[in-house]
C-alpha cells in the first residue's frame, strides 16, 4: 500500500505551522499508531477518527496503520488533526484518489457519528495555509466564514466527513459538488463584520457588568453608552481623550460613584475602527481563545477587555494547561485592558503584566514549546483611594488611616503606575454637575473627530515605522527622531533638578506632550505641552 500525505496546521500561539500527515498501511494486527509527539488530546484521536470512518459508513482497514505527524519536533495539540488525519487513512486504504488531497490544507475536528465540528483557530490556520503555499484549506462549515477572510485562498466548508469524501471523490474527477466553496478575502460570503470582542473566562464581554461594583452606567435613553452620559470631571474626560488618541496609559484615582468605571467602558466609542491589519491580528487571537460572537467572522473594533480582579495569572496573561490560551492581557490586544478595582487585583497578577507592558507580547513557555501572544494593551487602572471605599473628604464615613491608604495604593505603585502616563485624580460628583444640562456634555462622536485627526497626525509621522500611535515609540528612537521643540524641556527640566521624574518618565512625558500637540494640531510640542504633560504624569485632580 502506497505511503499517503495529507497536510494541516498546528498552531504554536497564534501562529500557524505546516504539519504533514503521513499514512502507511501494512500487514498485521489491527492498530492504529500516532507518531510524532502526540498529546492526550491527539491520542483520543484515535477512537473518534476511527468511530467516524465506520459511522461514515466507509470500511476500516483491519491491519496495521500508522499515522506519522511531522515535523515531530513541533508540538501538535487539539482535535484540528482529526480530518486530515481521517482523509490519509482513507486515501491510503485507496478509497480516495490521492490526487484529491492534493494542494489541500485540512483543519477540523471529527464527531463520533462523523459530523465535523467546529474549532478554534481557524484565521490563524487559515493564514499559515495560505503563507505554506495551499490553495484551499478544508474547515468545519461553522468556521468557513472565518478562513474565508484570507485573500487568496479557497475554502471549502464541511459539515460531515461524508459530505467531504463526496466532494473529495468528486474532486478528484474534476467536480467540485457536495460542499460550500468561498472564495477568501471577500467575494465569498464573509458575513456580518463584528464589534468588540469579548473575553469570558477572563472577565466580561464589553456592556456587560464586571461586578456589583462595576456596573454598566445608564446608557442615554435610547442609545448606546456615549460620553455624554458623563457628566463634570472635566480633566478626565480630557485625560481619556488623551489616553484614546495616543494609546498611553491611564490610571483614574477616586472616591465610588465619580463616574471612573463609566468613563473607561466609553473609551471605546473614542477610537477608530481598526485597520485589516490590527484586525486580523485581533481575530487571530479571539479565534484561539474562542471568544469571537457567533456570526462575526473579522473583529473590527479595538477590543475592550474587563478582567475582574478575582482573575487568575492565567486569565490575565494567558496559559492553562493542554492547549495554551491567550488571556486578557492578549484578548485586549490593540485596544484596553481595563483593570477595575485595581488593587484588588493580586500581586502576582499585577506583576505579571509587567512583561506584555514592556514588550508587548507575552510568551508561555511550557515542555519544551514556546508560544506568543501580542499583548500590545493600553492599561486602564480604576481605584479607591483607600480599602474601605467611602471615599475621602470631610463629609464622608471612611475610618482609614493614612498608612492603610499608602499600603492599599502601594500595591499599584512598583509593577504598573510607573507605566502610567496619564494620572487623573475624581473629586466627587457635585449635585449640582448631575442636576447640570445633559446637553452640555460633549458626545463620543465629537471627541472620536478630534482622536481620529490627532491619530492620523501620528500616524502620518510614525509612517515609515512599525509604530502607530505615540506609546509605541520606543524611548531611543524618541530621543533621537521626535525631540520636542527647543525649549520645550525646560519644566520638565526643573522637575528632573527636584528628583520628580525618571529617565524612563521623561520619555513617557515628551510622548504625551506629542499626543497632546496632535490633538492640538501642531508640528511639534511646545513649552505648554510639555509642562501640561508633566502634569498628567505627576497626577492632577479634576
Ligand atoms: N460623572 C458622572 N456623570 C453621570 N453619572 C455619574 C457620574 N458619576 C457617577 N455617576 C452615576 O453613578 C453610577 C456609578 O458610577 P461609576 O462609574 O460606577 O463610579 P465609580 O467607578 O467611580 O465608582 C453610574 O452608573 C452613574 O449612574
Ligand atoms: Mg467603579
Ligand atoms: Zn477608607
Amino acid at each position: 500500500m502506497p505511503v499517503a500525505r495529507t497536510h494541516s496546521i498546528a498552531l504554536v500561539g497564534v501562529e500557524g505551522h505546516r504539519v504533514a500527515i503521513e499514512c502507511d498501511i501494512e500487514n498485521g494486527l489491527p492498530t492504529l499508531l500516532l507518531v510524532g509527539l502526540p498529546d492526550t488530546a491527539l491520542r483520543e484521536a484515535r477512537d473518534r477518527i476511527r468511530a467516524a470512518i465506520v459511522n461514515s459508513r466507509e470500511e476500516w482497514p483491519q491491519r496495521r496503520i500508522t499515522i506519522g505527524l511531522s515535523p515531530a519536533s513541533l508540538p501538535k495539540r487539539g482535535s484540528a488533526f482529526d480530518l486530515g488525519i481521517a482523509v490519509s487513512i482513507l486515501v491510503s486504504a485507496g478509497a480516495v484518489p490521492k490526487a484529491a488531497a492534493e494542494g489541500l490544507a485540512f483543519f477540523g475536528e471529527l464527531g463520533l457519528d462523523g459530523q465535523v465540528r467546529p474549532v478554534r483557530g481557524v484565521l490563524p490556520a487559515a493564514v499559515a495555509a495560505a503563507a505554506a503555499g495551499f490553495a484551499m484549506i478544508a474547515v468545519p462549515q461553522a468556521n468557513a466564514p472565518e478562513a474565508a477572510i484570507v485573500p487568496g485562498l479557497r475554502v471549502a466548508g464541511v459539515t460531515s466527513l461524508t459530505a467531504l469524501l463526496g466532494w473529495l471523490r468528486g474532486r478528484g474527477l474534476g467536480k467540485d459538488a457536495g460542499v460550500r466553496i468561498l472564495e477568501g478575502g471577500g467575494s465569498g460570503e464573509p458575513g456580518p463584520l463584528g464589534a468588540g470582542g469579548g473575553c469570558p473566562g477572563a472577565g466580561t464581554v464589553r456592556g456587560e457588568p464586571a461586578s456589583t461594583a462595576a456596573r454598566v452606567a445608564e446608557p442615554a435613553p435610547g442609545g448606546p453608552p456615549d460620553l455624554a452620559d458623563v457628566l463634570g470631571q472635566p480633566a478626565a474626560r480630557r485625560a481619556v481623550e488623551i489616553c484614546a488618541a495616543g494609546g498611553h496609559h491611564l490610571s483614574m484615582l477616586g472616591p465610588p460613584g465619580a463616574g471612573k468605571t463609566m468613563l473607561a467602558e466609553r473609551l471605546p466609542t473614542l477610537l477608530p475602527a481598526l485597520d485589516l491589519a490590527a484586525a486580523l491580528e485581533v481575530t487571530s487571537i479571539h479565534s484561539v481563545a474562542g471568544t469571537l460572537p457567533p456570526g462575526v467572522p473579522l473583529l473590527r473594533d479595538a477590543p475592550f477587555c474587563a478582567p475582574h480582579h478575582t482573575a487568575t495569572k492565567a486569565a490575565i496573561v494567558g496559559g492553562g494547561s493542554g492547549v495554551i490560551r491567550p488571556g486578557a492581557a492578549s484578548l485586549a490586544h490593540r485596544g484596553f485592558l481595563f483593570l477595575d478595582e485595581a488593587p484588588e487585583f493580586t500581586r502576582d497578577v499585577l506583576d505579571a503584566l509587567r512583561q506584555p507592558l514592556e514588550s508587548g507580547e507575552v510568551v508561555v513557555a511550557r515542555s519544551g514549546l514556546t508560544a506568543r501572544f501580542p499583548a500590545r494593551f493600553t492599561l486602564i487602572l480604576a481605584a479607591n483611594p483607600c480599602p474601605c471605599a467611602q471615599g475621602a473628604g470631610p463629609a464622608v464615613a471612611c475610618v482609614c488611616s493614612p498608612g492603610m491608604r499608602r499600603r492599599y495604593l502601594a500595591r499599584l505603585s512598583g509593577p504598573l503606575l510607573d507605566r502610567v502616563d496619564l494620572k487623573v485624580e475624581f473629586l466627587p460628583v457635585s449635585r449640582a454637575e448631575l442636576l447640570s444640562d445633559r446637553s452640555f456634555a460633549e458626545p463620543s462622536a465629537v471627541v472620536a473627530a478630534r482622536v481620529a485627526a490627532a491619530r492620523e497626525r501620528a500616524a502620518a509621522r510614525l509612517r515609515d515605522t512599525p509604530w502607530r500611535v505615540n506609546a509605541d515609540i520606543p524611548g531611543s528612537e524618541l530621543r533621537r527622531r521626535f525631540p520636542p521643540a527647543a525649549g520645550a524641556l525646560a519644566p520638565r527640566a526643573r522637575a528632573l533638578d527636584l528628583g520628580q521624574i525618571s529617565a524612563r518618565g521623561m520619555d513617557r512625558i515628551i510622548r504625551v506632550a506629542w499626543t497632546l500637540a496632535d490633538l492640538a494640531g501642531l508640528a511639534r510640542p511646545t513649552a505648554e505641552q510639555t509642562s501640561f504633560a508633566l502634569g498628567l504624569w505627576l497626577g492632577v485632580g479634576r
